[in-house]
Order: C-alpha cells, then structure tokens, then sequence
C-alpha cells in the first residue's frame, strides 16, 4: 500500500530551505556563486535527510557545480523510512542574484509522491506561462501559440482589468525580444529580471501583487519547481520543452521527448499531496532575505500544501555558529 506523506512534511522541507538559505547568505554579493551553491547544496542535503521519506531527486543539481552534488538526480534523501517521494531542489535559485546581492534569490524545493513529477531529462529549457487562481481557468494551451496580445487580452478580461493595467513578467534574454516587442504593442507593461523565474512565478501566482502573468522560456528544473508551487497556490501553468540549440534538440528526441506537447500544471506535478517550501536568501519582492546578527539569523519562508491550499508565512530566528 502506498504510504501518504505526514501532514507536517512541509514544515520539515521548509527547514531544508532555510538550511539553504542560511548557508548561501554569507555568500551574499562575494562573486563566488559555485562555492555559495556548494555549501547550500550541502546544507539543504543534510537537512533534507532529516525529513521522515524515502525521498528521490528527480531534478537536481546536475551540470551546475562542476562536479558531483549529493542533490544531483537520481540521489537518494530522507532517513529512508515513510513514503516514496518525488523531490525537486534548486538551494539557490538565481546564483548571480545571490553572487551580485541582488533581490530575490531564494532556496527551494518541492516534494509529492513518487512518480508525480514531470522529469524530461535531457532536456533544458522549457517555455512557462503562469498566471493565478483568478485567471487559471481562462489559461488554455492554445496560449502557447497564440500572438501574446490574445493571452494578455482572455487573462485581463477575467481579472477585470485594462490591458495597460496589466503586468507581464519576464526574463530580460535576447530570445524574449520578440514576445517583449509583443506584449508592449498590446498594451500591457513589462517587468524584466536578470534571473529568477521561480520567483517570477511565485508573483504571478500571487493574486494582488503586481504581476498578472509570467511568460518566457527558462530553466526546466524551474519549471518543475514552479509548478509545485503554482498547484499549490491554484494557479495556473502551461509548460513545453524549449531546446535552445542543436545539441540540446537532439538530445531531447534521442530521449524520445516531444517537443510539440503542451503540459498544463497537473501534468507537470500529477499528485495533490505536492509540498512546497521556500526561503528567501537576498531580500525581494516575495520574501525578506536572511538576516545575520551577530549569533542569531532571521529567515522568512513560504510553504504551501496542495491538498488543503495552505499558504503559510513563517518567520524563524536561528541560532548560528
Ligand atoms: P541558476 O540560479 O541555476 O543560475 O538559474 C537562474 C535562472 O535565471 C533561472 O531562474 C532560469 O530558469 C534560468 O536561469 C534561465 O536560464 P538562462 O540563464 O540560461 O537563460
């Protein structure tokens, strides 16, 4: 029989997160953004293996350190004992954020039963539009080809609002130049980041903070992380594999992927018992950063649980070496 994961689950990931994010913001702004995900990657390992699951790593920490991560996919977290589980870990998400001390990087991770996360490796990029729970119902996969304006125009019409009050986000990549030119012609204004479409997501997910929608090709373990989040909070999500080069193309149809398949939000996290946690490590938007005086840090996190739509805020005082 299948075992379900403990109510307070969360609250434990929530502790990996803050690990992470307590680890990675003595690396604030110091240049170093492998060795800060190093020492993150091994915070959020060790807390992780605390958490009471037979936890596996379907998208990791692979290809960005350099060498191997006890995060990398495939590892094995969690004392081994209670569920199955399916995790999804980034303990920085925005290394340059974190390594220039520019707002919003954060550390998260996501967990939900075995088998329940969309895992297309080789692939690396994936294109994302995100909205929230107002506008989920109105997101439909023609999204993904439709001019952006049409998008724009079925997400305004059922928050009520005007297309100059609308509110796109976007990594700031040559690839988006296009879509940008696009969403400005309609109408609506544009917000673009160096890095960080987790966060990105988070906001667009986030009714009444500002952001309407979240557009753009980015990273697929972001992806994954993201729809965790987004189910979570009853967004809505589409998502479908984005090669950026040759090499990456062929390695996606050697995988047998498709290309052309348009995922929405319970595909790409099929279970409701999805937990996500993160934490903030440079002060933003969503989340305050970690905060160091002298043997005390402060820390500011979101957890959600799918199954009952919880969304909790925690503010934690750690004691630090
Ligand atoms: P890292 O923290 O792993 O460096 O990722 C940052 C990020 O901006 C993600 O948020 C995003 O999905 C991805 O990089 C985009 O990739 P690229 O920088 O190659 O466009």
């Amino acid at each position: 029989m299948t075992q379900e994961p403990a109510r307070n689950i969360g609250v434990d990931l929530v502790r990996a997160t803050e690990a992470a994010a307590l680890s990675a913001g003595r690396w604030m702004g110091l240049g170093k953004r492998e060795d800060a995900d190093h020492a993150a990657a091994e915070a959020m390992y060790q807390a992780l293996n605390t958490l009471e699951m037979d936890g596996h790593i379907v998208i990791g920490e692979e290809g960005k350190l350099g060498m191997h991560s006890p995060l990398d996919s495939g590892q094995r977290v969690g004392t081994g004992e209670g569920p199955e589980m399916d995790v999804v870990v980034d303990p920085i998400e925005g290394r340059n954020l974190l390594a220039l001390g520019h707002p919003d990087a954060i550390a998260v991770a996501g967990i939900a039963p075995r088998g329940s996360m969309w895992s297309p490796a080789p692939a690396v990029y994936m294109e994302k539009i995100v909205v929230d729970r107002q506008a989920a119902d109105a997101l439909v996969p023609e999204c993904m080809d439709a001019p952006a304006a049409w998008t724009l125009a079925l997400v305004a019409r059922v928050k009520n609002k005007e297309m100059r009050d609308m509110v796109a986000f976007l990594l700031d990549r040559p690839r988006h130049q296009d879509l940008i030119d696009e969403i400005r012609a309609a109408g609506a204004r544009v917000i673009l980041r160096s890095d960080g479409d987790v966060a990105g997501a988070l906001l667009a997910a986030t009714p009444g903070i500002g952001v309407d929608i979240l557009m753009g090709v980015g990273a697929v373990p972001e992806g994954v992380i993201a729809a965790c989040a987004v189910k979570s909070m009853g967004g809505g999500m589409l998502g479908r594999l984005a090669p950026q080069s040759d090499e990456e193309r062929a390695a996606i149809e050697a995988a047998g992927l498709d290309t052309s398949q348009i995922l929405r939000c319970h595909q790409l996290v099929s279970s409701d018992q999805v937990f996500f946690a993160a934490t903030g490590i440079t002060s933003g938007s969503l989340l305050s950063g970690v905060r160091y005086h002298g043997r005390k840090a402060e820390t500011e996190s979101l957890m959600v649980r799918c199954e009952t739509g919880t969304r909790r805020v925690i503010r934690a005082e750690h004691l630090v070496g």
